[in-house]
């Protein structure tokens, strides 16, 4: 596999999707070849996976949940992400396998062995080159997102189901220092742009092709 694998993960309204498309619009100037997608989602089978998962007006519990997520993330590794990586890209997906040890471990308390072992089956073991981590306190996400108009299913959910899964994050981001870059999300959003390309363009460097990944003005 030639191509570079980025995820953003994060709280509710912490700024994935708008780093994500500041991050993508670097790469697009630079004529990187670029797949940028999401979960869950990314997929004619994701896409109505993740209505199911959104709606308010559903109860799902939490082995269901989780399955769902895996059925998405299964369909959307082997039909999108391996295809483009195959051919070189940097692919870009707003959240991933973290989101689910998360949410539905530290969040609903699910064993992280049956998760790590069905998130395994439905990525084949594909994990990202940088996870992007933004960190923020739920009320203050939460508030964010409230401001979008109606909430979804996860967005109801209590606040100290949301505060267990932002520790649940900084604990995977503890685990795995590597791999991860936590930033503070109350940064204003053209700080997080410029630390999320510091981090971002030596790995696009590294990939066949020959990017220019001189600093252009962000
Ligand atoms: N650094 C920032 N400071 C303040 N507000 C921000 C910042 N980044 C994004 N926002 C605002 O917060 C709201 C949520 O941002 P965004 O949709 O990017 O978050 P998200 O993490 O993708 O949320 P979700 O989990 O709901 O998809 C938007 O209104 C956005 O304009
Ligand atoms: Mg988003």
């Amino acid at each position: 596999m030639t191509g570079l694998f980025l995820t953003f993960e994060g709280p509710e309204g912490a700024g994935k999707s708008t780093q994500l498309s500041r991050l993508t619009a670097q790469l697009a100037q630079r004529g990187v070849p670029c797949t940028v997608t999401r979960e869950p989602g990314g997929t004619p089978l994701g896409t109505r996976v993740r209505e199911v998962l959104l709606d308010p007006a559903l109860s799902i519990d939490p082995l269901p949940e989780f399955l769902l997520y895996s059925a998405s993330r299964a369909q959307l590794v082997a039909n999108v992400i391996r295809p483009a990586l195959a051919r070189g890209e940097v692919v870009v997906c707003d959240r991933y396998a973290d989101s689910t040890l998360a949410y539905q471990g530290a969040g609903r308390a699910l064993p992280d062995h049956l998760l790590r072992q069905i998130t395994q089956a439905a990525t084949g073991g594909l994990s990202p080159a940088l996870t992007v981590l933004l960190d923020l306190d739920p009320a203050v996400g939460l508030a964010r997102a409230a401001r979008r108009g109606h909430p979804d299913r996860l967005e109801q959910a209590d606040l100290a189901f949301h505060a267990r899964v932002r520790a649940g994050f900084l604990a995977l981001a503890g685990a795995e220092p590597a791999r991860f870059l936590v930033l503070d999300a109350t940064q204003p959003e053209d700080a997080l742009a410029e630390a999320i390309w510091a981090a971002v363009a030596p790995l696009v460097g590294a990939v066949e092709g020959g990017w220019s990944t001189e600093s252009l003005p962000l």
